[in-house]
């Protein structure tokens, strides 16, 4: 049987985790899940802990969970490890999506200078579990969900010079499972190629007969007389500029918004920050209230407000990952990997986010080739961007964050981009033992 080790175990998306276990639990025999947490995460892991044996229990599948806050005793011999924590938790993620709107720019918890900040208080933990990982458990899979996730996969590849590593995230499913409803056919009918960097990528779509199908849905979705509709939780529906969307060709994904909208969307961050708070601080809410009903003795299924935050679906494809890697399936996902050639425009060995066969030996891109200018200049910029990040986070170099904070669309360069640097840098200093 396999032995998973769940890093950050006390999520509030574990119950999804487990259901992904239980539903494949006759081609994946998971019999060890340890999850892991800090101190601080103990009452979060001790709720959904329970919850996740109740579970196990109400299914009738075999399978030993231990609740733990050591690392290494996990570890040892894991055969997968999942990574799903938080440093800094929801007060971090708080200060990075105000500061930088009090700076008169876009606040997120993955984009613009909070999603730097993330990653250089997330980088650091997530080398020292690789660390942990050549010593304890050297033939494991790292199956990586930590924002910022393109970026933290390009550091355990570049840095970490760990291989076997795959980054995941749900924006792309939710697109599937949406273009499939618009085309009114099966998810299975239709051929999707994805390419670019996590929450920046952009996609094609195709017919069982090979007819290419990404005008007509780019019309329904983003032409003069749709309506916008809401695809993740955490990103207001904001209509995009119908012609400039349909000269790319190519599907965004919804995190476009910031850098094809970032006027609108300022406006709007600013006035939902005055009305219910920031995403962070709805989130606060919405997790108080998930675990509420997790403590609940009798509940042992993923209740359906889960579905209110905006990672819905992602544990779910990583054991559908762990499933194609065990058992060689060769299934067809988007994922974080390394590049290898797929997108001639970025360089050979960064991390980007592409439509993949999944196997024994992981996974295998689909080939690209290169961006018409639209999207290769936003993506040379991000990538840059994203490198220049990944790198002072590991190395805590001053001048090299300022370079990234300068590089970002997001972030106003000159003595703003240094102030905002110097505020956030000083708001996070605990968890930020490089700088
Ligand atoms: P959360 O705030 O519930 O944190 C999860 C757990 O991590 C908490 O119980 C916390 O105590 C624990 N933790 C914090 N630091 C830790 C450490 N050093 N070691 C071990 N555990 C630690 O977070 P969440 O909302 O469940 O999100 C978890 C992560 O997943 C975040 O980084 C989030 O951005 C990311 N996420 C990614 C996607 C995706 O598309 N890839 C979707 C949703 C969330
Ligand atoms: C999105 C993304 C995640 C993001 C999350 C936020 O869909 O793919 O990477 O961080 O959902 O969800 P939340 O409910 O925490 O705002
Ligand atoms: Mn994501």
């Amino acid at each position: 049987g396999l032995k998973i080790v769940t890093i950050g175990g006390g999520s509030s998306y574990t119950p999804e985790l487990i259901e992904g276990f239980i539903k494949r639990h006759l081609e994946l025999p998971v019999r060890e899940l340890w999850l892991v947490d800090i101190e601080v995460g103990k009452e979060k892991l001790e709720i959904v802990g329970a919850m996740a044996k109740r579970m196990i229990k109400a299914a009738g599948i075999e399978c030993d969970i231990h609740l733990t806050f050591d690392r290494r005793q996990a570890l040892a011999d894991a055969d997968f490890v999942t990574t799903q924590f938080r440093v800094g938790l929801l007060d971090a993620r708080i200060k990075d999506e105000t500061i930088p709107l009090r700076h008169g720019m876009i606040g997120q918890e993955t984009n613009g200078a909070g999603g730097m900040l993330k990653a250089f208080r997330t980088i650091p933990v997530v080398l020292e579990i690789v660390e942990d990982m050549k010593e304890l458990c050297p033939e494991a899979w790292l199956i990586n969900f930590t924002n910022p996730a393109g970026m933290v996969t390009e550091a355990v590849l570049r840095y970490g010079q760990w291989e076997k590593v795959i980054g995941l995230c749900n924006v792309p499913i939710i697109a599937v499972k949406n273009e499939a409803a618009v085309a009114d056919t099966a998810e299975e009918e239709l051929f999707f190629k994805f390419a670019g960097i996590n929450h920046l990528h952009w996609h094609k779509v195709y017919d069982r007969n090979g007819k290419e199908l990404t005008a007509e849905i780019i019309d329904k979705l983003y032409g003069p007389d749709a309506k916008p509709e809401k695809l993740v939780e955490n990103i207001k529906e904001m209509r995009f500029l119908s012609e400039q969307i349909a000269q790319l060709d190519m599907l965004p994904c919804p995190y476009h918004r910031y850098y094809y909208m970032t006027d609108s969307m300022l406006k709007e961050e600013l006035e939902e920050a005055k009305e219910e708070g920031t995403r962070g601080q709805v989130v606060k809410r919405l997790e108080e209230s998930l675990f509420e009903l997790y403590k609940d003795p009798n509940l042992d299924y993923k209740p359906k407000e889960l579905e209110k935050r905006g990672g819905a679906y992602y544990s779910d494809a990583a054991c559908e990952i762990i499933n194609s890697i065990y058992n060689n399936k060769g299934t067809r996902m988007v994922v974080n990997t390394r590049n290898r050639g797929t997108i001639s425009d970025l360089p050979y060995e960064s991390a980007i986010e592409v439509t993949s066969i999944i196997t024994a030996h992981g996974a295998e891109p689909v080939h690209f080739g290169a961006f018409p200018p639209a999207q290769r200049g936003l993506l040379q910029v991000m990538k840059a961007m994203e490198e220049l990040t990944v790198e002072a986070a590991v190395t805590g170099d001053y001048a090299t964050a300022l370079q990234a904070f300068t590089l970002n669309p997001l972030v106003t360069s000159g003595d703003a981009a240094k102030a905002v640097l110097d505020e956030l840098l000083e708001a996070h200093r605990e968890y930020l033992p490089q700088f």
